[in-house]
């Protein structure tokens, strides 16, 4: 069994790759800085398991590099879990110039997913995207899907957390009759490095609330539940909250909004990757 696995140096991502470790043949993990991944994972028994390729998600170019070097390696991909993400200030702009969210937590998990699809149909796999209870206070404008004119860190961070499910619900309405299964997620409050990037505002309130989080080994839970129990006990298209099945907002269910996203993340990778 072959596992990608995006966010693996931190948080609850790291306490992911401890949990799986037992359960797949071949861990794939993408990262962004190689030297802190090797430190890292050099904790664990048998290093031939592990398949470390340099990704970053503020970059589509070096995504689509990644994903490609994946595709072409591993001919079967059993579970992606879409964990790596963050809250960055509204008006933060990549070197793409979209909005740093809308990058890290949406379009590059895109490329990614849309990239390994051959790879996941031929395991009848899953795709697991880390998204959060955020996604309750989206405010989306349709007009403005790439976030260019989200008014706020929280507004940016809800509406991709809302994009998540919106993706893992398309993926499902598509490709379910091939076999493909996708789960969305809650990990919980967690104390990881999460918000570390964001503005004074959104750090402040994390600080504040941070003695009553989780730890990262129980914001793990769901994620490690998701990708082990076997798909026939789990409902596809899903979002989850300790392990059990909750319906996210209305808007989340919306399958043309997921529609009209897929459609417009593809567009704007024509202009950015050609
Ligand atoms: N913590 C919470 O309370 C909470 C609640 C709801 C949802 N979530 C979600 O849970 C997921 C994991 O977050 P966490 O709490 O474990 O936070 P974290 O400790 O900050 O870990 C985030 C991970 O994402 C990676 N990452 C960030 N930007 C990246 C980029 N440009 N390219 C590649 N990798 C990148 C980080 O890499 P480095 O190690 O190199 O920094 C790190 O491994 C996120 O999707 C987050 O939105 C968290």
């Amino acid at each position: 069994m072959n596992l990608v696995l995006t966010g693996s140096t931190s948080g609850i991502g790291w306490e992911k790759v401890k949990g799986l470790y037992p359960f797949f043949d071949k861990m794939i993990l993408p990262v962004r800085n190689l030297e802190k991944a090797k430190s890292l994972l050099s904790k664990l028994p048998d290093q031939r398991k592990i398949h470390l390729v340099e990704m970053d998600l503020v970059d589509m170019k070096s995504v689509e590099k990644a994903a490609k070097q994946i595709a072409s390696e591993f001919s079967k991909i059993d579970v992606l879990i879409n964990n790596a993400g963050g809250m960055f200030p509204a008006g933060l702009r990549t070197k793409d110039g979209l909005d740093q969210s809308f990058a890290v937590n949406h379009l590059g998990p895109f490329i990614l997913t849309k990239t390994l699809l051959p790879n996941l149909l031929a395991a009848k796999g899953k795709v697991i995207y880390v998204s959060s209870e955020a996604h309750r206070i989206a405010k989306v404008t349709k007009a403005d899907l790439g976030l260019l004119r989200s008014p706020n860190t929280i507004n940016a961070y809800s509406n991709v957390k809302l994009y998540n499910i919106l993706m893992s619900r398309y993926l499902v309405n598509q490709y379910k009759n091939q076999g493909l299964t996708s789960y969305s997620l809650h990990p919980g409050a967690v104390r990881t490095a999460f918000g570390s990037d964001s503005g004074p505002v959104a750090k402040a309130l994390i600080r504040a609330t941070q003695l009553f989080f989780i730890s990262p080994k129980k914001g793990a839970e769901t994620s490690i539940f998701l990708a082990t129990e076997p798909s026939e006990k789990l409902v596809n298209g899903a979002y989850y909250v300790r392990k059990k099945a909750k319906s996210p907002t209305k808007i989340g269910m919306d399958i043309e909004l997921g529609k009209n996203l897929w459609n417009f993340s593809e567009e704007i990778l024509i202009k950015i990757l050609s």
